[in-house]
């Protein structure tokens, strides 16, 4: 049930992601959310797609390093957590409501060790240049504002030249017809591979126990630097 606090409805989601075979393995993870229209104060319909991808590649997952950009409520972020990866999640240093929102989707989920860190795009700040090493990079519907697109892409590539075996794992909503994200990316130099949703049990209006995919159209697609020669996981 939500509770109204100074006109904003706060609420918490729930979850599952299932194991095939044997329901004591479901992964359940709570989110908390303000009913707001600023965009990082609830789960978007991509961050389910993203954490279903993630979810279907969690035994590869334990120890790697990974980095959640514009993470919001960060629901990708807190599964990669639940399984075992050293997470770090990130909003724009400017936002410190969605960075908050970070930290309250860890404590909600009893995650201790998972860092939080305001990381604006475009901005290569002193933060980013000392992060450690990433294997992964996340981010769910980052891809939303056209005028953002070459910021995030600063971010993405600077990280990616960093660490040149890392992937950027990244779902975004198809929005408008008028500009195609995959032309942009040829432009940036980095290598782009589409993930079928169906290859990883998300084509459906229904994921992980939320109906928030609903009728939307959300691409999966992964990242690399166009030197690495690492096909994507
Ligand atoms: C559409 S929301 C998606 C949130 C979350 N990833 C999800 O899918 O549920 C976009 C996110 O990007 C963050 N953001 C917006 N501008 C940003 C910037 N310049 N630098 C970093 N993060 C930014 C917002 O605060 C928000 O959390």
């Amino acid at each position: 049930m939500g509770e109204t606090t100074a006109l904003r409805v706060r609420t918490v989601r729930r979850y599952t992601f299932q194991q095939s075979t044997d329901e004591l393995e479901d992964l359940r993870v709570c989110i908390p959310e303000v009913m707001d229209s600023q965009y990082g104060m609830h789960v978007w319909p991509s961050a389910v797609v993203l954490a279903q991808y993630v979810w279907f590649h969690r035994e590869i997952l334990a120890d790697k390093r990974i980095l959640e950009l514009g993470a919001g409520v960060s629901l990708p972020g807190v599964v990669a957590a639940k399984c075992g990866a050293d997470v770090t999640l990130s909003d724009s240093a400017e936002l410190p409501e969605c960075l908050e929102n970070c930290r309250r989707s860890c404590q909600m989920n009893n995650l201790h060790g998972v860092k939080v860190c305001g990381f604006t795009w475009g901005d290569i700040s002193p933060e980013l240049l000392t992060l450690p090493p990433v294997d992964i990079i996340l981010g769910s519907d980052v891809f939303y504002e056209p005028e953002d697109f070459e910021d995030i892409l600063t971010t993405v590539s600077f990280l990616l030249e960093k660490n040149p075996c890392a992937q950027f794992w990244t779902s975004y909503q198809v929005r408008s017809a008028d500009w195609s994200i995959e032309d942009l990316l040829h432009r940036w130099d980095l290598k782009c591979v589409h993930i079928p949703l169906k290859s990883f049990g998300a084509d459906s209006a229904n994921l992980a126990g939320s109906d928030l995919p609903g009728r939307h159209t959300v691409e999966m697609i992964v990242l690399t630097s166009s030197n690495s020669s690492d096909p994507p996981i």
